[in-house]
């Protein structure tokens, strides 16, 4: 077999010369494996009751909760910078203990998704589906003796999603990690009438310190108590790939792998081992660290996000969720 190690016969001892293929911009482009497009990424956005709201979130600088009234220049924006698409995460007026606002037909989300499409329908829009940021609890769904129960929150989410659906949502996100909630979705969805609408399933979803600063976003920590009796262990790498097998056969289309930096090794396990499109979530707190680094000068902001995003997209991911997404669409253009 030859050496995978292309060795020069005219060098002094016929060592490799690496460096002939680095030499000038033109050689880099030429022999680059990654290439990073705004097509790739997809962005976050908040959006919430009232009117007139454009409130930026302390710990995610550059990122603002958004009124209804107030989406359509940040849409305008969007589009304009060719990013693949949006992921609604809604903050409601009210909040119970069954999250009846995650699948009030004239939800935050559901009326978000009304507006976005009103105004530009070729964009993308996914919509997150979880309870979290519709219970008085903060918890992922309906609670009996202080646990979330998983098959009775299911149902919620099957109609958060088919609302999701019916509002003109392209592609539902279970982010809940109940089990059995992409089977129990595509089911409802495609009882609805449904069946074209993909499910990009949170499949391999970590209990994770990096949600921090989504938490104040979404407004969505838990009253008591955390999310590790249904999020994944971060010492789990062979269990996630269990979850997202899970998830195909129950009718996944696309999966999530999140967090993604501190997971790069699950992205590419995933990408060895499926088929289908994986997306991995740039989560708050990687974005919140590179902020605050970059806001005290310690680090080149541009040039970190740019060297992440591409480093997630190498480990295997065909799609990235990220909050950098309009400045790395910008600074890919120029
Ligand atoms: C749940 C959800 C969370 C995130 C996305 N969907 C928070 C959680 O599980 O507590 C986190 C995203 C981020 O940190 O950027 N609806």
């Amino acid at each position: 077999m030859a050496s995978l190690i292309d060795r020069s016969t005219t060098a002094p001892g016929g060592f490799a010369r690496f460096r002939r293929t680095r030499r000038t911009e033109a050689l880099r482009r030429l022999v680059r494996e990654t290439t990073l497009e705004p097509s790739d990424f997809v962005y976050p956005l908040f959006v919430t009751h009232g009117e007139g709201v454009r409130r930026e979130i302390g710990s995610m600088p550059g990122q603002f909760q958004l009124s209804l009234d107030r989406l359509g220049p940040e849409v305008e924006e969007i589009v304009a910078l060719g990013i693949g698409g949006v992921l609604l995460f809604g903050l409601p007026e009210t909040k119970d203990a069954l999250a009846s606002g995650a699948y009030d037909p004239n939800g935050v989300v559901q009326g978000a998704v009304r507006a976005i499409k009103g105004q530009a329908p070729e964009l993308l829009v996914v919509t997150d589906v979880c309870c979290c940021e519709y219970t008085d609890h903060g918890h992922c769904g309906v609670l009996v003796d202080g646990e979330v129960h998983n098959d009775r929150t299911l149902d919620l989410l099957a109609r958060a999603a088919v609302s999701h659906a019916a509002a003109g949502a392209d592609i539902v996100a279970p982010s809940d990690m109940m089990d059995g909630r992409v089977g129990a979705i595509r089911a409802a969805l495609d009882a609805a009438g449904h069946e074209a609408t993909p499910i990009m399933s949170y499949s391999a979803k970590y209990a994770s310190g990096f949600y921090g600063p989504f938490r104040e976003a979404a407004d969505s920590t838990p009253q008591f108590g955390d999310r590790r009796s249904h999020q994944m262990d971060p010492a789990n790498a062979r269990e996630a790939l269990r979850e997202i097998a899970a998830d195909v056969d129950e009718g996944a289309d696309l999966i999530i792998v999140k967090p993604a930096l501190a997971y790069l090794d699950v992205v590419a396990r995933a990408r060895e081992e499926f088929r289908l499109p994986i997306a991995a979530y740039n989560v708050s707190g990687e974005y919140a660290m590179v902020k605050a680094a970059a806001a005290n000068g310690w680090i080149d902001e541009r040039r970190i996000a740019l060297e992440i995003l591409t480093a997630i997209k190498r480990a295997g991911a065909d799609i990235v969720i990220t909050y950098h997404a309009k400045d790395a669409a910008r600074w890919l253009d120029e």
